[in-house]
C-alpha cells in the first residue's frame, strides 16, 4: 500500500522562543524556536504576524498549536502556527503527547540544501557574479546562511543559457537567472527553513 506523498497533521508543542525571521524587513514571517536540541521555524499566518508582540523575550516558553505538512518526496517539513501563547516551564508530558515530527528525511534535506552556481566565464560575466552576490545577501538576510550553502562550480554545459545554477538536493536547474529572480527562487525552494 503506497503512502501519501503529503501528510498533514496537527501539532501542539511547548518550545523555547529564539527569535523571529522577518520578511521585507518588518513583517514577522517565522517564529524561531527550540524543541529539544533542534531549532525549528514555524510560519505565522498574517493575522498572527500582525498581532505579534515585538517585545517578546528570547528564552520564554511558548505553547504553539498548528499544522505540520510533511512532503515525503522532497523531504520537507512545513510548520504553520494557528495559535501560540506564553507557557510555563516545559511540560514534558505535553510535548511528548503531540511532538513535532522529526524524521530522517528532514535531517537529510537539511544536510544537502545547496545552490550550485557556475563560476565559469560565460556565466560569471553574464550576470552570474551578481546572482551569486544577491544569493549571499538574501540568504544572510533570511538567516539561512548556515543551512543553505552556495557552491561555485565549473562549467555546467549550458553556456548558451548563462548564467546557470542548480538547486540541491532537488537537482532543479535554472538558466538565464537574473539577480531580481533570486528572491522568488529562495521563496520557492527554501521558503521554510525547517525543511
Ligand atoms: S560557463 Fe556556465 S554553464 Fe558553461
Amino acid at each position: 500500500m503506497s503512502k501519501l506523498a503529503t501528510e498533514i497533521t496537527d501539532f501542539q508543542v511547548v518550545a523555547k522562543f529564539l527569535g523571529v525571521i522577518l520578511k521585507d524587513g518588518y513583517r514577522v514571517k517565522y517564529l524561531k524556536v527550540a524543541i529539544g536540541d533542534r531549532e525549528f521555524w514555524i510560519k505565522l499566518p498574517k493575522e498572527l504576524s500582525q498581532s505579534f508582540d515585538p517585545n517578546l523575550s528570547v528564552g520564554v516558553w511558548l505553547e504553539i498549536r498548528g499544522t505540520q505538512q510533511l512532503e515525503r518526496k522532497k523531504g520537507i517539513l512545513k510548520l504553520e502556527a494557528s495559535s501560540f501563547s506564553i507557557a510555563n516551564a516545559p511540560d514534558t508530558s505535553l510535548s511528548q503527547a503531540a511532538p513535532v515530527t522529526e524524521t530522517n528525511i528532514t535531517k537529510k534535506k537539511n544536510q544537502a540544501a545547496c545552490i550550485l552556481i557556475c563560476q565559469k566565464s560565460d556565466c560569471w560575466q553574464s550576470g552570474g557574479k551578481e546572482v551569486y552576490q544577491r544569493l549571499e545577501e538574501e540568504l544572510r538576510d533570511r538567516g539561512l546562511s548556515d543551512r543553505v550553502q552556495i557552491q561555485k562550480t565549473g562549467c555546467q554545459k549550458q553556456c548558451k543559457q548563462a548564467p546557470n545554477l542548480v538547486i540541491m538536493p532537488s537537482k532543479n536547474r535554472h538558466s538565464n537567472v537574473k539577480p531580481s529572480q533570486v528572491d522568488s527562487l529562495l521563496d520557492r525552494y527554501f521558503d521554510n527553513a525547517i525543511s
